[in-house]
Parts: C-alpha cells; structure tokens; sequence
C-alpha cells in the first residue's frame, strides 16, 4: 500500500510540474506579444498609433519624446488606470505584465 502511495503522488507530481510547464508560455507572455494582442489596434504595431482608431482618438506616438519623458511611474498609472480614451487594465493584467509593457514601450521609442 506504501508503495501504491508513493507512486502515486510521484506521478501526481510530475502531472503537476507538466502542467506548470505547459501554462508557462501563457503568463510568461513578453512586453511585445502582450503589445500586439492588447494595445496595437489603437496604438499601432509600431506605437506611432497610425490606425483608423489611433487617429480618430489623435493618438500621440508612444516613440515621441513627449511620452518617452513620462517617467516609468507615470505610464504604469497609465496603463494600470486608463487615460481619457483609454481603458485600464489593471483587472486584466498583472503588475509584471504592465512593467513589461512599459519596457516594450521604453524599446519602441529606441527605434
Ligand atoms: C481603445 C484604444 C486603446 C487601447 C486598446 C490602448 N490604448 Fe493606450 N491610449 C489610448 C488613448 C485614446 C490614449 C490617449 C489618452 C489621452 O491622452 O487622453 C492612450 C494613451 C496611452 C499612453 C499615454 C501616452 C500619452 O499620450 O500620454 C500610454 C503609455 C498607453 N496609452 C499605453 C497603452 C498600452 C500599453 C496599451 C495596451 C495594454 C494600450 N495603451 C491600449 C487608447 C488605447
């Protein structure tokens, strides 16, 4: 019977770690494809919000010098609450996820 057990949680485990492994990608998810999912319809792929929405809202590029001198405090408040036109995020992503983002962002305004 003790030897049942352990094999048992032996294999749970290893299910559990698969699984762990499997969901990874999920919320590993870098600053540029989270970017691409959630902010380019409006901002655009390349920030500069060149998009039917992005110019109907008269988006400013997130590469301007104007935005890049927010401080990173500053675009995390952003993101996390919104702005005018823009909705919030912090219900759907997590802290580390908005700090990815403004580090893509922070790589946006280098090209
Ligand atoms: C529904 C369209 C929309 C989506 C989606 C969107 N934004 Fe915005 N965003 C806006 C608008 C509109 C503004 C300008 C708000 C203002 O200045 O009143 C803005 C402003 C910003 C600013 C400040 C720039 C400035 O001009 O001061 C940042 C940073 C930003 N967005 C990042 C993001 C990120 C990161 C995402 C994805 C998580 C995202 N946005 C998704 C519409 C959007």
């Amino acid at each position: 019977m003790k030897t049942l057990m352990t094999q048992f949680s032996g294999r749970a485990l290893k299910i559990a770690v698969g699984s762990v492994l499997f969901a990874a990608p999920v919320f590993g998810q870098t600053g540029a494809s989270l970017y691409k999912s959630r902010c380019a319809s409006c901002h655009g792929a390349d920030g500069k919000g060149d998009t039917a929405v992005g110019k109907s809202m008269h988006l400013r590029s997130l590469a301007s010098p104007e935005v890049q001198k927010e401080s990173d405090q500053e675009l995390t408040g952003i993101i996390a609450d919104g702005k005018g036109a823009m909705p919030g995020y912090k219900d759907k992503l997590s802290a580390e996820q908005v700090k990815d983002l403004v580090g893509y962002i922070r790589e946006l305004g280098k090209k």
